[in-house]
């Protein structure tokens, strides 16, 4: 096989698991398999620049960052719809329509779910995406092409041979779903950037950034719901095949864009209101943002005769949803003491029930969040849940204030240890400074322990404290020396609880090396953070001793975490600290380390290994990275270039080929004796 011909493989073979992960959400192979293709096709593409094509897997993050986005107008304006509240608008919607129409006309429902995000136009010229557009003010918008092409559910490609028209524009609604907003917040909170209030916000921003390398981070989805087809003069092109709106949201599906599989077709609008009560009950299970339905009259021949008025189409309406909101009565504001003493007030909530859940506390992040709110202890509050899922309070119903009542003072002191609290630089949070404050010690020891840390079974927080109360640690350095005797001195701890605890703490002390540097409570740095510094550096030893310089060239890592490790580093405490974990026999490296010392005089430097089949003791990723530590190179297609294939269980074709063309076989116990020795042994 020629290169051209293996890159159009891949580029094929890359397009489809594309679609088959973020358009089906349903992957037929491992995102390591993945990897391997492209790197296949990136490698191939770099020994033949001549072969790149615009609209390859590759290229999806281009361009330079520009300072400003060209405005572009929309050859049909970008209306908005009209809304919707109650069942009795709706009916009077198919009235007007019922009313606009010759009497014998029959015509249906296509009723959709109204996505919460950003509007987006994407054109595609002869197959590939040519133009993509935000709404702006519905005549023109912002060319965001760059940040666009960066969707990975977007084709940059249309997937099959269309003998049904020239160009086409597809319209839809990007946005992000909960986790992925989640993870965003999560960092930007990591790196202390404001966070946003919700998906919509999110999705805007992103959007809107100027370097398309960053929107590729955040992973933006999109559904496409419109389809109109130009003919060669770019004018609109009838298409009486397909004159149904729900016939064309299943052409756009087949030619696999992202469409919204919730997507239904009726005949009366009682059907249809049914269907809309249906999902504003179940809108909670989505993992994204709905705020309606949006009810079209599927036949697009019907679009013409009804027609526009200046804002929205009047074959079309959204049926709005009530927000999630609920309101009660804020009981009192408690401060909360964080592991690095910061002091957040928290709201305390009577209880009530929204969206599925009983909230009863809210973050109200920090002093100036009050004021701006004008929350008072006592008031009658509005709150809401994001697209997060953690409830926010919104506002007050200031009609409801109580006499009497007295706006919020942040106290002077810790509310623990009475230590005078201070603002660090120019931010709004106020901290307690004395380390050894029991609320922040308590919390250090809670994130220590936690699930997503060295995951200690048995130290709830109600252990802890205990713990803590008598003196049996002094800081999170002491648990692995903790005794059964010990233990045995508390109230209500018996010999059962005591053996269990003594078992989670024994168990991990596994955890690798990320989680233990996550575990140890550096600000800023989260798990994320975390994963790669412990890559980077292998070592706790090689993390002590990075500057400020070595830690900002690791991606994603900016000078604010860079500098929150080294003073974090420079603290005897700390200090003390890790050498009683390194005492303890915590992983201070990365697994198997002995390989990748062996460098690059280890037998396996520069030679090419594939790996295939199911490994008992590694997953194939962590194989590929001892691998690479030990300077070998992996690769994803058996070839007479491959010097290994590491054969686990199941091997399937490419153990086969390897054998035809003599290519040595590795168990995973040779793979790890090769890693080790040296080469001249
Ligand atoms: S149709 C001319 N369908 O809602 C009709 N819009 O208020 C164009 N939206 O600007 C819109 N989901 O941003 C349509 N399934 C859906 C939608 C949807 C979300 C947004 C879109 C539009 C706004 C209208």
């Amino acid at each position: 096989m020629s290169p051209a011909e293996r890159i159009e493989v891949l580029r094929r073979e890359i397009r489809s698991h594309d679609h088959r992960y973020f358009v089906l959400d349903d992957p037929v192979i491992s995102d390591y398999d993945y990897d391997m293709l492209v790197n296949e096709l990136r490698d191939l593409e770099s020994a033949h620049p001549d072969l790149i094509t615009p609209d390859s897997p590759t290229r999806r993050v281009g361009g330079t960052p520009s300072s400003t986005f060209p405005v572009v107008r929309h050859p049909v304006p970008m209306l908005s719809i009209g809304n919707t509240y109650n069942d009795e608008e709706i009916r009077d919607f198919d009235r007007r329509i019922r009313d606009m129409l010759s009497p014998e006309s029959e015509y249906a429902y296509a009723v959709e779910l109204k996505i919460d995000g950003v509007a987006v136009s994407l054109r595609y010229e002869d197959g590939a995406l040519a133009l993509g557009a935000t709404r702006g003010d519905g005549e023109q918008g912002d060319d965001i092409t760059a940040n666009l092409r960066t969707i990975r559910s977007i084709p940059l490609r249309i997937a099959e041979e269309r003998p049904l028209l020239n160009n086409i524009e597809v319209r839809g609604e990007v946005y992000l779903p909960h986790d992925g907003f989640r993870a965003l917040n999560e960092l930007r909170a990591e790196r202390e950037e404001p966070l946003f209030a919700n998906p919509r916000n999110a999705t805007a921003g992103s959007l809107k950034l100027r370097e398309p390398r960053i929107v590729a981070e955040r992973p933006l989805r999109v559904f496409l719901y419109t389809l109109r087809f130009e003919d060669e003069a770019g004018a609109l092109a009838e298409q009486p095949e397909l004159d149904s709106h729900f016939q064309r949201l299943g052409w756009l599906a087949a030619q696999k864009f992202p469409t919204n599989r919730e997507a239904r077709r009726f005949a009366t609008i009682g059907e249809v209101i049914d269907f809309c009560q249906e999902w504003e009950d179940r809108r909670s299970s989505l993992p994204y943002d709905i705020d309606g339905m949006v009810i079209k009259v599927d036949s697009i021949g019907l679009h013409g005769e009804l027609g526009a008025t200046m804002k929205s189409p009047r074959w079309a309406i959204a049926s709005k949803f009530a927000a999630q909101r609920a309101t009660t009565r804020l009981t009192d504001i408690r401060l909360q003491v964080g592991r690095t003493g910061v002091v957040t007030p928290v709201a305390e909530l009577e209880p009530v029930f929204l969206a599925g859940s009983t909230i009863s506390r809210a973050t109200l992040h920090n002093e100036e969040e009050i004021r701006r709110k004008n929350l008072r202890v006592g008031d009658t509050v509005f709150i809401e849940k994001g697209g997060d899922v953690i409830p926010k309070v919104v506002s007050v119903d200031l009609g409801k204030r109580e006499d009497g009542s007295t706006p919020f003072v942040m106290p002077t002191a810790c509310p623990v240890c009475e230590t005078t609290l201070v603002r660090v630089g120019d931010e709004v949070a106020v901290r307690c400074g004395n380390a050894a404050c029991p609320a922040q010690m308590q919390a250090r020891v809670t994130h220590f322990t936690a699930r997503n840390a060295m995951d200690i079974e048995g130290f709830g927080p109600a252990v802890t404290e205990q713990i803590l109360e008598n003196g049996l640690i002094d800081d999170v350095g002491d648990i692995y020396g903790l005794t059964r005797e010990q233990l045995g001195t508390l109230e209500r701890m018996g010999e059962r609880s005591a053996d269990n605890l003594l078992r989670g703490i024994e168990t991990s002390r596994d955890r690798p090396l990320d989680r233990l540097l996550f575990s140890l409570g550096i600000p800023h740095v989260g798990e994320r953070v975390a994963r790669q510094i412990a890559n980077c550096f292998r070592s706790m030893k090689g993390i002590m001793a990075a500057s400020e310089e070595d830690l900002v060239a690791i991606p994603e890592i900016g000078p604010k975490i860079a500098e929150s490790i080294v003073s974090f580093f420079q603290n005897e405490r700390n200090l003390e600290i890790v050498a009683k974990l390194e005492e303890a026999g915590l992983n201070m490296a990365l697994a198997l380390t002995d390989a990748a010392e062996g460098g690059a005089d280890s037998r396996a430097a520069d030679k090419i290994f594939v790996i295939t089949g199911t490994l008992s003791n590694y997953t194939r990723e962590e194989m590929a990275g001892l691998i690479a530590s030990a300077g070998g190179r992996v690769t994803s297609s058996v070839s007479k270039k491959t010097d290994y294939l590491v054969a686990g269980e199941n091997a399937g074709s490419k153990l086969k080929k390897a054998q035809s063309l003599g290519v040595e076989i590795l168990s995973e116990e040779e793979t790890e004796a090769l890693l080790s020795e040296k080469r001249s042994s």
